[in-house]
């Protein structure tokens, strides 16, 4: 069972913005976390490190006695078949059937040859399936991607997560795009894979009353910082405050740069000055 362990995680962008400053926490498995704060707050750059599209500055992270920040090649790309992901828009082959969509879950546990010739074995396929049976699409298993629901698709997202047996799955903003109602259904497939399979599940979500209803924990961020973390029964309106509180620092960086104030700045926002 896999655990996710973050240590001291800083990420600092080439351009000079430290986004995440001082992480620490650790996820076990069968729970569901979600990660709120505001726009900027850093989620996105979290779940970015953790799958290893970003290198982290410093710190580090450990996802089933893996140590991401110190892989070697064939490590890391074993981590990036064995971690589940979840987007907001689906990422989904439109021309493809939901069963398509699924069973390229399964690529990257095939050899070489057979991914390529997209010749899948009767156990990938059994694998698809169930996968689908488990988010209740099994109906709509031979359906266009681009003729489902936005629901339906978020559903054959997390079934393609599924069919990858991922050891962990993470979830940028997946009911963004959705509405109240379809959001419930996502978080609770989402619920369902910690509950049912075991993993653990990192959830990005703006929507404080959602992440309260289906996590077991509540991780929230300002400025890169860990400013709460515990089961939602806790997160009080002072919390909630803190959590989404903005550093009068960053004020310049947002409604309260003018022009003269973006010249001024030069360097640290790229080409504006030259
Ligand atoms: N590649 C990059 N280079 C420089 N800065 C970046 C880069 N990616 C993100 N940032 C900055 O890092 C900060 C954190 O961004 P991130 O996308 O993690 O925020 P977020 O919490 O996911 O926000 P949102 O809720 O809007 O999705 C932001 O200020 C963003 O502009
Ligand atoms: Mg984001």
């Amino acid at each position: 069972m896999s655990t996710i362990q973050v240590h001291n995680l800083r990420k600092v962008f080439p351009n000079g913005h430290e986004a995440l400053k001082d992480l620490s926490f650790s996820i076990a498995p069968g729970t569901l976390v979600s990660i709120i704060g505001r726009s900027g707050a850093g989620k996105s750059t979290l779940l970015r490190c953790l799958n290893g599209i970003l290198t982290a500055t410093s710190g580090t992270i450990r996802i089933n006695d893996i140590e991401v920040t110190a892989a070697s090649p064939q490590e890391r790309r074993e981590l990036r078949r064995r971690i589940g992901f979840v987007y907001q828009e689906y990422n989904l082959v439109d021309r493809s059937t939901a069963f398509r969509n699924v069973l390229a879950g399964r690529l990257g546990q095939m050899p070489g040859l057979q991914s390529v010739l997209g010749v899948f074995p009767q156990a990938d396929r059994m694998i698809a399936l169930s996968c689908l049976d488990r988010v209740q699409l099994l109906h709509k298993a031979g359906q266009r991607a681009d003729r489902l629901s936005g629901g339906e698709k978020q559903r054959v997202a997390i079934a393609r997560a599924l069919a990858q047996q991922p050891w962990l799955i993470l979830a940028d903003e997946p009911v963004a795009s959705l509405d109240p109602e379809l959001a419930h259904e996502v978080m609770r497939f989402l619920r369902a894979a910690a509950t049912d399979t075991g993993l653990p599940v990192l959830v990005n979500i703006h929507d404080v009353a959602l992440a309260q209803e289906y996590s077991d924990r509540i991780i929230g961020i300002a400025e890169g910082l860990v400013a709460f973390d515990g089961p939602p029964a806790e997160l009080t309106r002072d919390v909630l405050r803190r959590v989404y509180r903005r550093d009068p620092r960053t004020l310049v960086g947002a409604e309260h740069m003018t022009p003269q104030s973006a010249l001024a700045l030069g360097g640290s926002l790229g080409d504006v000055a030259n």
